[in-house]
C-alpha cells in the first residue's frame, strides 16, 4: 500500500531509470507541486537537474526574492530570471481574461525556452503535474467547460521545444504532494502555502494591468495574507487572496471626497478547487483587515468579501 517513503524510492528508481544521464530542466512556480517535483529530482540525478524560476511581475509581494532564496538554501540548482517588464510589456492594454492567460502564458513560453536555450544538450522537461490537472485538462478537451478556462499545465508543450516530459507526481493527489514534500524534509510552510494561479496576480486584477495596479494589490494581497498567519487562520483555509476591481466608488477621508479604487477579498475551503465553499472568517477579523488595507494601502478606499461559492462562481474572478 501507499506511503511517502515507497513513492519517494519508487519514483527516484523511476526517474533514474527513465532519465539516465540525461539534463533535465523544470520550471519552478513557488508552489507545492513544482517544489516538490524539482526536489525529488534533485534526489534522483542532483546536478543534472537545471531548475528556472521566472518573475512574471505578478506574483505576491516579495514572493520572487524569497521563494528564490529558499530555493538556494535546499539546494536546488536554480536560476532566477526576472522577466516582470517583459510580462508587462506583453500586458499593455489588454482586458480580456482569456487573452490575459493567453500573454501570460506566451511570455513565459519564450523566456523560459530562451534560458533553456541556453542550456547544452538538454533533452528533457520536468513538470509538477499531478493528477487533478491531468483529469481537469482531459475534461477541458470535450466537456462543455471546455471554453471556460484554459488550465496551463498540462499539453502546453511548444513545438520548438521538442524535450521528452517527465510528470513524477503525475498519478498523486495534492495532500500526497504534500506528505512526500514532508517526508523529503521540505519546509512545513512551504507546504502548506495555498494554490496560487500560474497567471497570478494577472488575473485577479481586472480589466487591465500596470506596474501601478500590481503594486497596489501586492500590498492588499500581503495585509490580508499576513494578517491570516496572525490570527492562526491561514491554515483552516484552502486558499486566500484579493481582487482589484475596475471600479472606483466614492469615499470620505478627513473633509475631503475621494473617488478610489475597491478590492474584493476571497477566501475558500476546498479539497481540490472543483468546487469551493467562502470561508466565515471572524468580522472583527474582516474589520481590522479592512481597516488596514483602507489605511495604509493608497488609493484605496472599499473592501468588500466575496461570499460566492463555487459552483456557480468560481474561486477566481477572472
Ligand atoms: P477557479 O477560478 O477555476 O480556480 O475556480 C480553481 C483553481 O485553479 C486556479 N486557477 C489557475 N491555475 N492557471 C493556473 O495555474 C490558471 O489559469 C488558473 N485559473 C484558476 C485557482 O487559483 C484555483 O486554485
Amino acid at each position: 500500500d501507499w506511503t511517502p517513503d515507497s513513492f519517494v524510492e519508487e519514483t527516484v528508481e523511476a526517474i533514474r531509470e527513465k532519465v539516465g544521464n540525461g539534463k533535465v530542466v523544470l520550471g519552478l512556480s513557488g508552489g507545492v507541486d513544482s517544489t516538490v517535483a524539482a526536489v525529488l529530482l534533485n534526489k534522483a540525478i542532483g546536478e543534472n537537474l537545471y531548475c528556472i524560476f521566472v518573475n512574471n511581475g505578478l506574483l505576491r509581494k516579495n514572493e520572487f526574492e524569497n521563494v528564490l532564496n529558499q530555493y538556494k538554501g535546499m539546494g536546488l540548482n536554480v536560476k532566477g530570471v526576472d522577466a516582470s517588464k517583459r510580462f508587462l510589456e506583453a500586458l499593455k492594454g489588454i482586458e480580456d481574461p482569456e487573452l490575459k492567460r493567453k500573454a501570460i502564458g506566451n511570455s513565459f513560453i519564450e523566456v523560459f525556452d530562451d534560458e533553456a536555450n541556453k542550456l547544452e544538450d538538454v533533452k528533457w522537461l520536468a513538470q509538477g503535474t499531478i493528477y487533478p490537472d491531468v483529469i481537469e485538462s482531459v475534461s477541458a478537451t470535450g466537456g462543455p467547460s471546455a471554453t471556460i478556462k484554459s488550465h496551463h499545465n498540462v499539453g502546453g508543450l511548444p513545438d520548438f521545444m521538442k524535450l521528452k516530459i517527465v510528470e513524477p507526481l503525475r498519478a498523486i493527489f495534492k495532500d500526497e504532494v504534500r506528505r512526500v514534500g514532508a517526508t523529503l524534509g521540505i519546509d512545513p510552510e512551504l507546504l502548506g502555502r495555498h494554490p496560487f494561479p500560474g497567471p497570478g496576480l494577472g488575473i485577479r486584477i481586472l480589466g487591465d494591468i500596470t506596474a501601478e495596479k500590481v503594486r497596489m494589490l501586492q500590498e492588499v494581497d500581503a495585509i490580508f495574507i499576513n494578517g491570516l498567519k496572525a490570527w492562526g487562520l491561514y491554515d483552516k483555509v484552502w486558499q486566500a487572496g484579493a481582487m482589484l476591481l475596475p471600479v472606483n466608488s466614492v469615499g470620505v477621508m478627513g473633509d475631503e471626497r475621494t473617488y478610489e479604487k475597491c478590492v474584493a477579498l476571497r477566501a475558500v475551503e476546498s479539497t481540490d478547487g472543483m468546487t469551493a465553499d467562502w470561508v466565515n472568517l471572524p468580522y472583527e477579523f474582516l474589520q481590522k483587515t479592512s481597516n488596514d488595507i483602507i489605511n495604509k494601502v493608497k488609493g484605496v478606499n472599499r473592501v468588500v468579501y466575496d461570499i460566492s461559492s463555487k459552483p456557480p462562481a468560481t474561486i477566481e474572478w477572472e
